[in-house]
């Protein structure tokens, strides 16, 4: 395939767009770029505020990370996460938490202190929620803000679980899942039936103000979510298209997410 780089060729693109040989690079790329962050912040003396993903996306990222740490001292005691979001209701020890996976990618193997790790309560009883986001909203504000924000995208346009029709100044809160994120996850649950159909999301307005949006997608079967993510035009059907309203994001692809870009996809 070839790279099409000119100005001419990319004039459809809405937002800065990283094309990378494989997954494989471009995840490297990204924990290299999380790694050079909680570095500069240690030699400052600061912390880092880091906002994650769970998925198969960012996998390999925190496989880096965790390689990093172990082979080459990367530190994470300066590091304080926010996750994007968690089923609900969920208890964090089952298998299928937002929870059990950080703690088996990422926080098990690291240095990182627990009481830095912010992961939506998927416990918390229904009349508690609201009142329980507006202070999870409060806690990113309190540490400075996400400094790094990591996401990938559904095959609904979600970010997050910021599903078709959120608004772009939409804060942390309970919403209903898309009938096709449930379909995605019901592997994940032995059956769409078991998939909750409700999640605690952090909100496209939350995901602005990170200083720095990082969007990963991997593989064919992303493409024609993330054409409409990068040249179509901005609307709640597909909430990835506000991210056009930012100035700090990256889409972060490997070439088979990039082929239906009409810089490729244009005979
Ligand atoms: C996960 C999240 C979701 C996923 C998206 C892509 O915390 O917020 O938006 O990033 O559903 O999932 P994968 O990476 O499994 O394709």
């Amino acid at each position: 395939m070839a790279r099409l780089n000119l100005p001419e060729a990319t004039r459809f693109e809405k937002v800065p767009v990283s094309i990378y040989v494989d997954q494989e690079t471009a995840s490297l790329a990204v924990a290299n770029r999380i790694a050079d962050l909680i570095r500069d912040r240690q030699a400052n003396d600061r912390q880092a505020v880091l906002g994650l993903a769970t998925g198969a996306t960012p996998i390999r990222v925190y496989e880096e990370l965790v390689r990093l740490h172990r082979e080459e001292g990367l530190s994470f005691r300066n590091v304080v996460t926010f996750n994007l979001d968690e089923y609900y209701p969920m208890q964090p020890d089952a298998a299928q938490s937002y929870v059990a996976f950080m703690n088996a990618k990422l926080f098990d193997h690291v240095d990182i202190d627990r009481d830095n790790i912010h992961i939506p309560d998927g416990t918390i009883p229904v009349e508690d929620i609201h009142e329980y986001c507006r202070t999870y909203e409060q806690k990113i504000v309190a540490h400075g803000g996400i400094d790094l924000q990591l996401l990938g995208i559904g095959r609904t346009g979600h970010i997050g679980f910021n599903e078709p029709g959120s608004a772009p100044d939409s804060e942390t809160r309970l919403v209903t899942l898309n009938d096709v994120t449930r379909s995605d996850a019901a592997r994940d649950f032995g059956g769409k039936e078991n998939v909750p159909t409700q999640a605690i999301t952090m909100g496209i307005g939350t995901i602005f103000k990170a200083r720095v949006i990082i969007l990963m997608a991997w593989s064919a079967k992303k493409a024609e979510i993330v054409k409409k993510a990068v040249e179509g035009e901005m609307s709640a059907e597909v909430p990835a298209t506000f991210l056009q309203l930012s100035d700090n994001v990256e889409f972060v692809l490997d070439q088979d997410a990039a082929t239906a870009l009409t810089r490729f996809d244009n005979p």
